[in-house]
């Protein structure tokens, strides 16, 4: 993006592939995050004359408007944060965003509604993403992609259209791919990865290629019962993907005969249902080893003595990567495993001069939702998905376009 603005960008219609997939309670931003990141790159082009065409998605609609996926009011807060006017075009490639695009003055800055809302942005058929892919090209002269968090999705905007324009890659991208390399070239150990979250099948890639990275593995959350199950223990009425069993008995093996500990939790928060989080309301949370978890109970949270236990397996560590909840986060009866996370992760960074971060939508709106200082961590990650899959050494597709 440098040499773009060196080169002169005034007057310049400039599309901005950002990940503005903030969660949304109504029209309100919960975690407005991703938004901020992405505001270096926008104001940067902005106050060099370019009109600045911003584009994401939200969440996961069908390929046609859906108003609860509105980016409407993602405008508004973009808007705030920039300090500048966001026109909002209530379309991708239509009538609006055409008209708008071309009412752009220098220095203008506008948000298409949902790229998702046309089925051509996820299209499995290269046909079909290619055809949208050419009509928003016709919407802009330059290309900047900065969406780090949809890197990993073969999209349209992501993946098709950096290769009908002159392209770029913006700060965020450039910061985030940056971070994730430390994570993966000349590591600093002992290196420690927190996992949580709830499916097990989402991590068994980042899994399988850490065993090969990582001193320790510490697993806590929804997939940590399929640990437990791996294990011969019972699990009562908790998450478990019984078809997964055997691909963890086999990383447990793996990793004792590469010398990688797996840290389990050894205790849990359990109730006999899951917590209404809309109410709030308090349940009546036991704790109960994670060896014997009864019947009718769901563990939704780590323990006490798995706090202590991740707490201290974090704070010696000199490099640790986190992503995924330890438990229910969002109910404050389940939230302390995840807190315990957290406070550790800024223990080993401020006391222990660790380089820590955070990766994954969840667990970067749980260090906002619970409060604490952002500055305290090495880096959180903007990227879900994206961080795990770069993690895993694969391709992004994202990031292979602007290579180009
Ligand atoms: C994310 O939240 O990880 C990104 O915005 C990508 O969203 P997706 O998983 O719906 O493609």
């Amino acid at each position: 993006i440098d040499d773009l603005l060196s080169d002169g960008v005034a007057g310049k219609r400039v599309f901005v592939r950002a990940d503005l997939n903030v969660p949304l309670d109504g029209d309100t931003i919960t975690d407005d995050g991703r938004a901020r990141a992405v505001t270096p790159t926008i104001s940067k082009l902005a106050e060099a004359g370019a009109r600045v065409i911003v584009a994401s998605h939200l969440g996961r609609p069908k390929g046609a408007p859906d108003p609860q996926f509105s980016l409407a009011p993602v405008a508004k807060r973009l808007g705030e944060l920039l300090g500048r006017p966001v026109a909002f075009a209530t379309d991708t490639v239509g009538e609006s965003a055409r008209a708008t695009v071309a009412g752009l003055g220098d220095g203008e800055v506008t948000l298409l509604e949902n790229l998702r809302f046309n089925p051509g942005e996820t299209s499995k058929d290269d046909a079909e993403r290619g055809a949208f892919a050419d009509q928003l090209a016709e919407l802009a002269d330059v290309y900047v992609g900065d969406g780090f968090g949809a890197v990993h999705r073969k999209h349209a905007s992501v993946y098709d259209l950096p290769a009908r324009l002159p392209h770029a890659v913006g700060y965020l991208i450039e910061t985030e791919v940056t971070v994730l390399k430390k994570l993966t070239e000349d590591v600093k150990r002992p290196y420690a990865v927190v996992l949580g979250g709830a499916k097990v099948s989402d991590k068994l890639g980042v899994i399988d290629h850490l065993l090969e990275k990582a001193d320790r593995i510490l697993i806590g959350g929804g997939m940590a019962y399929t640990f437990l199950k791996a294990q011969g223990h019972e699990v009562g009425k908790s998450l478990l993907q019984e078809d997964q069993v055997p691909a963890v008995q086999d990383y447990l093996e793996r990793a004792k005969a590469r010398g990688v500990e797996f840290v389990l939790p050894t205790d849990v928060v359990a109730a006999p249902d899951f917590p209404d989080l809309k109410a709030q309301a308090p349940t009546n949370p036991v704790t109960v080893g994670a060896d014997a978890i009864p019947a009718d109970l769901e563990g939704l949270d780590i323990g006490p003595e798995s706090r202590k236990l991740f707490a201290s397996k974090i704070t010696d560590a000199a490099t640790v990567f986190w992503n995924g909840p330890m438990g229910v986060f969002e109910h404050p009866d389940y939230a302390e495993g995840t807190r315990a996370v957290a406070q550790a992760l800024t223990t080993a960074s401020t006391s222990g001069d660790a380089f820590t971060v955070v990766g994954g939508g969840d667990s970067a709106a749980a260090v906002r939702i619970l409060g604490f200082d952002e500055s305290k961590f090495g880096h959180i990650s903007t990227g879900g998905g994206a961080s795990l899959e770069y993690l895993e050494g694969k391709t992004l597709p994202g990031l292979a376009a602007l290579e180009d």
